[in-house]
């Protein structure tokens, strides 16, 4: 299979493409979800009941991050978009901004950032690297209001619903990288994809929960197979 310059190509991503830069999944053995119950550390309820609790499990995410770096995995994904370049989109769940990172431009971080939060008085945005993070419970310089990490949780709307329903709708390829499909909206994207007739594509380590919608699966690790199949597509290797 070769993709031309004229496909409408998405990616869309979870955990799973970035598990090869050290970071934990939610639902694989040892996973984010064994330690911490969801409700408490992903829910709007969760934080007004013990925003210093949720901050922490912030905190221990972001000093995870700070020394990942992007694996292959989001290199193949860079590649790509510097291939279809304006008819590329990058969704993505995950809120660690690798693929930035990697380069990637145009990524619609449907699940929100962690370099990012914002005041829950005024509505401020603030970059985290702004913030003061030594209090339990960091607060808004310009009002004084608790400041809440900008990721969506369980219950809120996530980002760009839109604009991913209008990719998947045009795509002409639907590709997705280590997600366990079972969180909506975003294992949904698939189906709208396939409906309009696009080729969908899913990289994962295990069959994901909605296996039935993809025409292809490769399983395994994505830092070993996507960058292969990347190049496949993309005409640098003789088929
Ligand atoms: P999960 O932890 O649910 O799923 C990760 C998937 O990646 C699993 O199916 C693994 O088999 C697969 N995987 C693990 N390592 C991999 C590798 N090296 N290469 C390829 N695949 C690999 O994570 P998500 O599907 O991203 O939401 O979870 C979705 C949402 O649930 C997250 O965005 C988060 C979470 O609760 C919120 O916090 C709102
Ligand atoms: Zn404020």
């Amino acid at each position: 299979m070769k993709f031309t310059k004229d496909d409408k190509i998405v990616v869309l991503t979870g955990a799973g493409v970035s598990a090869e830069s050290g970071l934990q999944t939610f639902r694989d053995a040892g996973g984010l979800w064994e330690n911490y119950r969801v409700e408490d550390v992903s829910s709007p309820e969760g934080f007004d009941k013990n925003p210093a609790f949720v901050w922490k499990f912030y905190k221990e995410r972001l000093k995870q991050l700070e020394n990942a770096q992007p694996n292959p995995a989001h290199f193949a994904i860079k590649k790509l978009e510097d291939f279809a370049k304006d008819n590329f989109t990058l969704v993505t769940q995950n809120i660690d901004g690798l693929h930035r990172k990697a380069g990637n431009k145009r990524v619609l971080e449907m699940h929100g950032a962690l370099d990012r939060c914002r005041c829950l008085k005024c509505n401020e945005y603030w970059l985290i690297s702004q913030v003061d993070l030594s209090p339990d419970i960091p607060t808004c310089e310009k009002c004084g209001g608790i400041l809440r990490p900008d990721v969506v949780w369980f219950g809120e709307v996530p980002y760009h619903l839109n604009e991913i329903a209008k990719v998947s709708r045009e795509a002409d390829y639907f590709i997705v990288v280590g997600t366990s499909g079972v969180v909506y909206p975003a294992a949904m994207f698939v189906q709208i994809a396939k409906d309009s007739k696009a080729t969908t594509i899913c990289v994962n380590k295990e069959e994901p929960a909605n296996l039935v919608f993809f025409d292809e699966f490769y399983k395994g690790k994505a830092g070993e197979i996507l960058p292969k199949l990347v190049d496949e597509w993309i005409g640098e290797v003789k088929e």
